[in-house]
């Protein structure tokens, strides 16, 4: 392919990139963008063992980096990882489905924990969900009771914000079964532990307290996204393990060989530099950027609510969810979420992630500035509201074919964000799988059909 004016060989994402980049600020309000806050540019090296460290068996500089994030964290062991939560999720799934025991499944997961547990020998069962929408404790207790299941995968910080009330998970967990090992997905709360105020529902503080009060805490492996909310490059990820004393070693050990074999072997050298520098900047920093950034989002809300426009702030405080108040929910009316996004995005600059039919969310990173909220603010006073050719394509699917009503699907349907599947293997699809599907289609998600392993 060559550029027609010129003859020259064409690179149309390079250029692409490029124009995004001399464009100047977009008001991002998905995940903090690292290059806006002037990154120190680590070198993209090829080292490995005696010139720099070894990625899978740490001795040197890159084992006292992750040694002083688990002291920051508040964890037994801290892993830096160069592929996103998707690989730590791999690697913490693997983990699980080898511990010789069946594995409860967070429905509410990201796609990657489902294809781990998918992937796994164990047996896989539902984590039980309340008519709200959240996990039913109860119940889990129930089904722990039993001996059964040692393991659960639990989402604690989703793609629209809603958290879990930690303290509550983990203690009532720990009563019926404190041996359960649990798989703590925190994509989008990393920073949180350096907030007293939004530490309260983090994983790692959370288990801290507990053991400073001798109280039992289940076995957990804690998966963050750095690169979301930290000073840290794309891809970006911490996995941290707390254990107590007698299965630490066991844990740990099943962790490294699980690394070793989900991992790359060229691990990005500059991405695992910056969860270094994220983990400095945070301790440094980190309580000071979120008070600001929680207050950006207080008045955000504020001046919403006087604009009429809805959101859905405390639909999640239930017992054993909470919502965080660092993401804003943004109701569009049905299936009117793509049109809105695209609108904000070709008029104002404005970016904001979709992540339902009728709901956009406005993340409120430690990026985010006073001018990106008013910008923010003025798309959405000036929203023309939704049109019937703002409609978007499909998205690509593997299968043409629409799952018929009654039939039992043998792969994943997934809506991409926030890639949480609508089905698993095994479900009928019912009329109302077809309604929202159709629903997620209109609103411009692309929409995935995955076939069973
Ligand atoms: C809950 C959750 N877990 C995991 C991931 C994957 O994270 P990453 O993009 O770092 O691979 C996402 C991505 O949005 C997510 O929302």
């Amino acid at each position: 392919m060559r550029t027609p004016s010129t003859g020259e060989p064409a690179a149309p994402l390079a250029r692409r990139l490029r124009t995004i980049a001399e464009h100047g600020r977009c008001h991002n309000f998905h995940a903090l963008p690292a290059s806006a806050l002037e990154q120190e540019r680590l070198p993209d090296v090829s080292f490995s063992g005696s010139a720099l460290d070894s990625f899978f068996a740490p001795r040197g500089v890159l084992a006292e980096a992750q040694e002083l994030a688990a002291e920051a964290f508040g964890a037994d062991r801290t892993f830096f990882l160069s592929c996103g939560t998707t690989i730590a999720n791999r690697i913490a799934t693997e983990v699980l489905g080898r511990l010789g025991t069946g594995i409860l499944l967070d429905p509410r997961s990201h796609q990657s924990v489902h294809f781990g547990t998918n992937a796994s020998p164990a047996e896989v069962a539902p984590l039980p969900i309340t008519a709200r929408g959240e996990p039913d404790l109860p119940a889990v207790q129930r089904m722990l009771a039993d001996g059964r299941y040692g393991a659960i995968a639990l989402n604690a910080a989703t793609y629209e914000g809603i958290r879990l009330r930690l303290t509550e998970v983990l203690t009532g967990i720990a009563a019926v079964a404190p041996e359960t090992v649990l798989l703590i997905d925190e994509a989008w709360s990393a920073i949180h532990t350096f907030s007293p105020e939004l530490a309260e529902h983090s994983a790692l503080p959370v288990a801290r307290r507990l053991r400073d009060r001798g109280q039992p805490c289940p076995a957990l492996l804690v998966t963050q996204s750095a690169h979301k909310t930290m000073l840290a490059l794309r891809q970006a990820g911490y996995l941290h393990l707390v254990a107590g004393q007698d299965r630490r070693m066991g844990l740990e050990s099943a962790l490294r060989q699980a690394i070793y074999r989900q991992h790359t072997t060229s691990p990005s050298w500059p991405i695992l530099g910056s969860l270094d520098t994220a983990r400095e900047h945070a301790q440094a920093h980190g309580a000071q950027a979120l008070a600001h950034a929680l207050e950006l989002s207080a008045e955000f809300t504020r001046a919403l609510g006087d604009s009429g426009f809805p959101d859905d702030r405390g639909s999640a405080e239930n017992p054993c969810t909470v919502t965080d108040p660092l993401h804003v929910r943004l109701r569009t009316g049905c299936g009117a979420a793509g049109s809105l996004q695209r609108y904000l995005y070709a008029e104002h600059d404005v970016y904001l992630p979709r992540t339902g039919p009728d709901t956009l969310v406005a993340h409120f990173h430690i990026g985010v500035r006073a001018e990106d909220v008013r910008a923010l603010l003025h798309g959405l006073e000036s929203w023309p509201g939704d049109r019937p050719d703002n409609g978007s394509p499909d998205g690509p699917r593997e299968s043409g074919a629409e799952p018929r009503i009654g039939s039992v699907l043998n792969g994943f349907l997934l809506p991409y964000p926030p890639g949480v599947p609508l089905t698993r293997p095994g479900e009928v699809w019912t009329e109302r799988h077809a309604r929202l599907l159709a629903a997620h289609r209109r609103s411009g998600a692309e929409v995935f059909w995955v076939a069973q392993d």
